[in-house]
Parts: structure tokens; C-alpha cells; sequence
């Protein structure tokens, strides 16, 4: 596994594995327990998934090391503002047998998520917390979050694919530092993305899958996709990307596919913020 340095000095891997949609506990155990096997040690869960538990129970179980797994999880926005979010991490951790979590994340910017930041900074200064970011933070929140609190954000965990490239907020984040994650690397098959005939003429040159050319493309502009399957076959696929690098030339024909929107919905639309509200109660 290869590493990225985030800007508080703390090491992860390049490449995530999430359990987002896989809510029954014994298939969610063994998901993550393959996931490990196939040689991730990033898992992404977050409170809003329900399976907390369940990734608790794999990491019990796994013969790997605890300091060699990178675990993640996001604070819901129903869990928002100081009291409420340290005692909802206290409970991620309870739910997950932890002592500590690896990396905690803001899910949406959405309700008091400054209380949120300001009970996350704590609990990274004792210790409880590794590195503390965000998620789904468009720029100008960013850069308020950023420049208002003593801690900056390690991570902004958006949803980057060839269809959303995000190419403008990377540069911002990079600006301050900020280590982009891609969620739904694969817009989750949305608009025949595994049958895209430009990403699939640039695999063949390579023999490679689409999700593998995704995957490396995301590497190679720094960005750590975490992708999610579960199937172990999958699992072994999406994690084989660094035996080959795509050409600068494939890059920029990749840019050609950029339709710069969400395949899901624009967070920064009112109802958008109605059904995120609704979401989870
Ligand atoms: N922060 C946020 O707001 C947010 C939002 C969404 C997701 N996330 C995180 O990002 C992770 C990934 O995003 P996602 O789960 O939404 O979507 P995704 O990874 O883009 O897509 C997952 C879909 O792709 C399929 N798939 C995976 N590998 C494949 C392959 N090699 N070939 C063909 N199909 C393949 C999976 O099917 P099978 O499972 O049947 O193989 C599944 O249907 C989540 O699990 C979660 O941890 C975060």
C-alpha cells in the first residue's frame, strides 16, 4: 500500500475502501473482512450508515494490526453542535470497540457543524483523533472552516468521478492543504460509467478495467478514491492500479469526459438540504 502525508504530519493509505449501502451485519462483517484480506486499510464508514457496529466487529476480528488500519467515520448533521458531536464520537467509538478513530469527518456542512469542528479539535488534542476534516464542503465553506479555527481541516472527503472532475475546488484545497477523497469514484454506475466508451478504449491500451482506470486516474491527481464493492473479485480489481500509469495525453482525454455536475444531487440547492435533513432522523 502506498501513503499520502496529510498536513498534520499523519500518514494514509492512497486508496479507501467504504461500507456505504451495506447495512446488514453479517455481509457488512464479511465485506470488510474481504476488504482487508485484498489489502485495504482504509475503511470509510459514518454515523448515517448504520453499520458502524459491524466494521467494529470485522476490526475485532482481523488479524491485522490495529495501528495498520486507517479507520474513518462522519458525524451526521443530526448530531451537529459541540455537546452533541462529542458525544455522538464517543459513541462511534463505543459502536466500533475503539479507543481511537484514525480520522473523523464533518458528513455535510449543514446545522452547527463549527460546534462540531470545535468538539472534533478537542478530542484530536487528546488524543482521541488522529486527524479531524470534512466532507462535502464546497470551497467558499472550506475556506471559512479554514481560516477560522486554530486546526485546519486534513481531508475534504467530495464526490469526484470522471463525470464530476471537481478540477476548480481541487485547486483550492490543495491551496490550503487540504488532501481531496473521492466518494463515488464510480458515480456508482450512474450514466453507463462502466461501459463509458472512452474510459474503456483507454483500459484496453493498458488492460485494464474502467474501475481500475478510474481508480489510478484518481491517484494520480492526488486524490484518494474510495471505492466500494461487495464482491471480493471487485475488491482485488479496484485495488490493482499501481502496476501501470496512465500517459498525460490519457489524462487530458479523460478531462474531455467532465460534465462538472454531481450524478446525485447539488448540495448547495434548498431541497437538497430538505431531503439531507430528512435523511436520517
Ligand atoms: N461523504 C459522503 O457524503 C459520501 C457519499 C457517498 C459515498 N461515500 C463514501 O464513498 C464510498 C464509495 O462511494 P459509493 O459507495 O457511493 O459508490 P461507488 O464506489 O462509486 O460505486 C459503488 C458501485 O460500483 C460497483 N462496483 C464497484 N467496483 C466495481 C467494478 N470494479 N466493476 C463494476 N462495478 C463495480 C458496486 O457494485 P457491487 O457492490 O455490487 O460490486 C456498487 O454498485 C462509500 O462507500 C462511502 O464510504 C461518502
Amino acid at each position: 500500500m502506498e501513503y499520502v502525508q496529510l498536513n498534520n504530519s499523519i500518514k494514509m493509505p492512497c486508496v479507501g475502501f467504504g461500507v456505504f449501502q451495506i447495512q446488514d451485519e453479517d455481509e457488512c462483517i464479511k465485506v470488510v473482512l474481504d476488504a482487508i484480506e485484498a489489502g485495504y486499510r482504509l475503511i470509510d464508514t459514518a454515523q448515517s450508515y448504520g453499520n458502524e457496529e459491524a466494521v467494529g466487529k470485522a476490526i475485532a476480528k482481523t488479524t491485522v494490526p490495529r495501528a495498520e488500519l486507517f479507520i474513518t467515520t462522519k458525524v451526521w448533521i443530526t448530531n451537529a453542535g459541540y455537546e452533541k458531536a462529542r458525544a455522538s464520537i464517543a459513541e462511534s467509538l463505543q459502536k466500533m470497540q475503539l479507543d481511537y478513530l484514525d480520522l473523523v469527518l464533518i458528513h455535510q456542512p449543514l446545522n452547527d457543524y463549527y460546534g462540531t469542528y470545535r468538539a472534533m479539535i478537542d478530542l484530536y488534542k487528546e488524543g482521541k483523533i488522529k486527524a479531524i476534516g470534512v466532507s462535502n464542503f464546497y470551497p467558499d465553506r472550506l475556506v471559512d472552516l479554514t481560516l477560522f479555527n486554530e486546526v485546519p481541516p486534513a481531508i475534504n472527503q467530495i464526490e469526484v468521478n470522471p463525470f464530476h472532475q471537481q478540477i476548480d475546488a481541487q485547486k483550492v484545497n490543495q491551496k490550503y492543504h487540504v488532501q481531496v477523497e473521492a466518494w463515488a469514484p464510480f458515480a456508482e454506475g450512474k450514466n453507463n460509467i462502466f461501459t463509458n466508451p472512452q474510459l474503456k478504449e483507454i483500459g484496453d491500451k493498458y488492460n485494464k478495467s474502467i474501475g481500475q482506470v478510474i481508480l489510478r486516474w484518481l491517484v494520480q491527481r492526488g486524490i484518494i478514491p474510495l471505492a466500494k464493492t461487495v464482491r471480493k473479485e471487485r475488491m482485488l480489481e479496484n485495488i490493482n492500479i499501481f502496476d501501470f500509469e496512465l500517459s498525460a495525453e490519457d489524462m487530458i482525454k479523460i478531462e474531455s469526459i467532465d460534465r462538472k455536475e454531481s450524478s446525485f444531487f447539488n448540495h448547495q440547492e434548498a431541497s437538497s438540504v430538505e431531503r439531507l435533513a430528512q435523511l436520517v432522523r
